[in-house]
């Protein structure tokens, strides 16, 4: 067939296209109308069907609308445009070096800077920065100044934050975990228990919630019986982290759905697979600042460990209370992780997102 012909009869065809287009669109107009006057849900298409349909279009496709066209190099979150070419061609492997100039508010409140020296530092030879370039020393030791039994200085100051086995699968929690060794940093278990897939070699923080779980009796209650045999059969577990509140938890405690519990996860993490598991809002094992700081004690002097806690930064009394009481005692958690300054994995009830150091309703009375 030759080109001419073809394209001719391309263009017939798109004729009659757009007449059987043109014929069905009285139906389909019809079929809009009847939709919108009978549309109880959405008042302005109902009212405004042409307007209503505009609107509902564009607030579709409003993000990328902003994202391309309206928003700023700088002003999105929680990873902005400027920050996500970055990622992008590091990713890739091509340059991600910034020119000259930037659109960037250098003199903003909290814009960090590296301030440069007439005579930069020179790493003495045989420093681990030489050996290793993306090496950044952790200059704390926990469990130092309380004197535990077997205190830890983690190789790096970048670590792998608390995500459980069941959350993650098996796989990934390997990969984790392998990855914390390559690089030497250490891996936190999560509040899913100590699993098999812990074991390939990085250093562990194990962390538990409300549930205990992997060191619960058989009452979901803490059991030091397990954290102390947890901890002597799995050497390399180095610390203990107790989660007392989370940015993405706030307050109302979690939900493992029975349909959700594998037979591995049951074992693992102590449970039994009929019903939901839940992780109550608040501890069974301490209510209050001294009694958490008696907790910790408990557990690092029956296990030699360094023990510190997770909690997200929200009303300070309690904060200030903890500090008050260890400078009384001179002892205290070993470390304390804070959680939720980014607000990037907060999930709940929009007026219950603001952390906590212990659950309780404040929010209620202040919010409603
Ligand atoms: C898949 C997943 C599982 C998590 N599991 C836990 C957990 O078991 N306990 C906990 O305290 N935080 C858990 N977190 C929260 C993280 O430890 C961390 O606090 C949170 O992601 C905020 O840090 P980021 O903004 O740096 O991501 C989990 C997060 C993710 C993404």
């Amino acid at each position: 067939m030759l080109l001419s012909d073809y394209l001719e009869s391309f263009f017939a065809g798109e004729v009659a296209f757009f007449h059987y287009f043109m014929a069905a669109l009285p139906l389909i107009l019809l079929y809009m109308f009847i939709r919108d006057v009978t549309n109880r849900r959405q008042t302005i298409k109902h009212n405004f069907p042409v307007i209503g349909r505009l609107r509902y279009l564009l607030e579709s496709i409003g993000p990328e609308l902003r994202q391309y066209i309206v928003a700023s190099n700088r002003e999105e979150l929680p990873f902005n445009r400027s920050e996500r070419s970055w990622i992008y061609a590091s990713a890739k492997k091509e340059n991600n070096y910034e020119g000259f100039g930037t659109d960037k508010d250098i003199y903003a409140p909290g814009h960090v800077f590296i301030n440069p020296s007439l005579f930069p530092y020179k790493p003495a030879p045989g420093h681990p920065s030489i050996v290793d370039e993306s090496f950044v020393p952790c200059a704390k030791i926990m469990g130092e100044y309380n004197r535990r039994k077997r205190p830890y200085r983690p190789y790096s100051i970048t670590n792998i934050s608390a995500m459980s086995f069941g959350s993650l699968s098996r796989n990934a929690v390997i990969a984790l975990n392998k990855g914390a060794l390559t690089s030497g940093c250490y891996h936190n278990t999560g509040e899913g228990g100590l699993s098999p897939y812990h074991a390939y070699g990085a250093d562990v923080m194990f962390h538990f919630g409300t549930g205990y779980f992997g060191v619960r009796d058989i009452d979901g209650n803490f059991s030091m019986q397990k954290m102390v045999e947890l901890t002597q059969k799995n050497s390399f577990v180095r610390a203990i982290e107790i989660k007392l509140s989370q940015g993405a938890k706030p307050g109302k405690g979690g939900i493992l759905p029975a349909k959700k519990i594998t037979k591995e996860i049951a074992e693992i993490r102590g449970v039994g697979m009929d019903k939901d598991v839940l992780s109550p809002a608040t501890h069974s094992a301490f209510s209050n600042v001294p009694e958490l700081l008696d907790f910790i004690e408990d557990i690092a002097e029956n296990t030699g460990l360094p023990v510190g806690f997770k909690a997200a930064v929200g009303r300070l009394e309690m904060w200030q209370e903890l500090a008050d009481l260890m400078l009384k005692r001179n002892t205290g958690p070993d470390f304390i992780t804070i959680d939720g300054g980014g607000r990037r994995h907060w999930r709940g009830p929009s007026f219950l997102c603001r952390p906590r150091l212990f659950a309780h309703s404040f929010c209620f009375s202040e919010c409603l």
